[in-house]
């Protein structure tokens, strides 16, 4: 396990994100890290000291003048006896302090007693963030070495605004933080890797488009996971609802073909993975204006004409790189269809997998796949999309030539 003996003190702050802390610490415990939870007393407004010390196994510290936690470990070894510090959520006044050099917390004064690497994780209202006063903090806590990981694009909970403030999500803090604890871990360190991801949207007419139900969690995890095995990835991502991946380049694109013309325009690369659920038609007509109704009219007819493979195109080009994964969404005869594609299509992976409605695989968050190559067929057990991404990382890791 990468984080295997890591001590992590967690600082947890006051901010409604704090109820993703609870799978932070289930995420990071998993990979084998030791959480020693801390919690501000704001903080204890949104999740409880007792679901935090459930989750992490042990004592929770909350108090800067408790005697039992001093004489149990004084406050300035708890600060030290970690390999790192992290504060997720790290809310805009926990920053203020840190930047500030304030300690007038427990929080605050670890933060200022630690000699080990600190990431946090920021989370507030996007006018909270963009405010000078909280950039200027942003700056300093940069100047002085703090690791910073998001914050994201996205709604938030409470008010439903749009804009940067989202917490990043807790597979990303692991990423981040495992990226701090382990660097050495990173077999894809200087290669390159393009992924798409999610639907794509062929116009029919200015308001109507035809799509699908993909979601991209799937693409999108597996760009972060190579991202974290230390891959420099490009994900050409149809239009989705997901953030983007940190870390990783997201070309946002709507059609078949805009998606082919990034794909093409980003090789060469050392590994591509084809994930997106491309529509294998698009509207041959054309229509600039909306189509109108029109009275005892018929329906109008839709003429179809088949849009690239862009799985297919990079299987077969010029510049191909030296290994390209394609998925193969199947309702029936999964084996047989996937190996005619890993054919059909020049790849050296099919990741098959069975999106029968009643499997829940298509925009759920959770996936059972066959790995379909020359060497035969692997069958993997019902994961998260997240796992899935990351055994299918380091499966490419393994698969793809050494280099020099
Ligand atoms: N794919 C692609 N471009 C397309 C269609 C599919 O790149 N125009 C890629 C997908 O990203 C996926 C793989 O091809 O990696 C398989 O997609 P799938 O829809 O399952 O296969 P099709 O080629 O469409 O075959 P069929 O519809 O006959 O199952």
């Amino acid at each position: 396990m990468v984080l295997s003996g890591k001590r992590i003190l967690l600082i947890i702050s006051g901010g409604i994100a704090a109820y993703k802390s609870l799978d932070l610490i289930r995420r990071l415990r998993e990979r084998g890290a030791e959480v020693r939870p801390l919690m501000t007393e704001a903080s204890q407004r949104f999740i409880t000291p007792l679901s935090v010390g459930a989750l992490s196994g042990g004592h929770v510290y909350t108090e800067l003048f408790s005697r039992e936690d001093e004489q149990d470990i004084g406050h300035i070894r708890l600060a030290r006896d970690c390999d790192m510090v992290l504060a997720a959520p790290a809310t805009a006044d926990l920053m203020a302090k840190m930047a500030h050099g304030l300690a007038n917390d427990l929080a605050s004064t670890m933060l200022l007693a630690a000699d080990r690497p600190v990431l946090i994780a920021p989370a507030m209202n996007p006018k909270m963030w963009s405010h000078p006063a909280t950039q200027r903090n942003v700056e300093t806590l940069r100047a002085d070495g703090i690791s910073m990981i998001g914050p994201m694009e996205g709604k938030m909970a409470e008010s439903g605004e749009k804009g940067l403030g989202r917490m990043a999500e807790p597979l990303d803090i692991v990423a981040a933080v495992e990226a701090l604890l382990a660097p050495g871990v990173r077999p894809l360190a200087g290669r390159r890797a393009i992924v798409t991801s999610g639907p794509t949207h062929e116009p029919i007419d200015p308001v109507r488009y035809i799509a699908n139900r993909s979601s991209g969690q799937q693409g999108h995890a597996i760009a972060q996971a190579l991202q974290a095995l230390g891959a420099e990835v490009t994900l050409v991502s149809g239009p989705v609802t997901i953030a983007d991946p940190v870390g990783v380049t997201t070309l946002h694109v709507e059609t078949a073909e805009q998606m082919l013309q990034a794909v093409t325009a980003s090789l060469p690369t050392d590994i591509a993975v084809m994930v997106a659920a491309v529509a294998d038609w698009r509207v041959a007509t054309g229509h600039d204006q909306k189509i109108k109704k029109l009275p005892g009219g018929a329906p109008p007819p839709l003429v179809l004409a088949e849009n690239p493979d862009i799985l297919k195109t990079v299987g077969h080009h010029a510049r191909r790189p030296a290994v390209v994964v394609g998925f193969a969404a199947e309702t029936q005869d999964i084996e047989a269809n996937g190996r005619a594609k890993l054919v059909r299509k020049g790849a050296d992976l099919i990741v098959a997998n069975d999106v029968s409605p009643s499997t829940g695989i298509m925009g759920g968050s959770r996936n059972r796949v066959k790995l379909i190559s020359a060497d035969g067929v692997e069958d993997w057990p019902e994961l998260s999309k997240q796992e899935v991404a990351a055994r299918l990382a380091a499966w490419i890791a393994a698969k793809l030539p050494r280099q020099g």
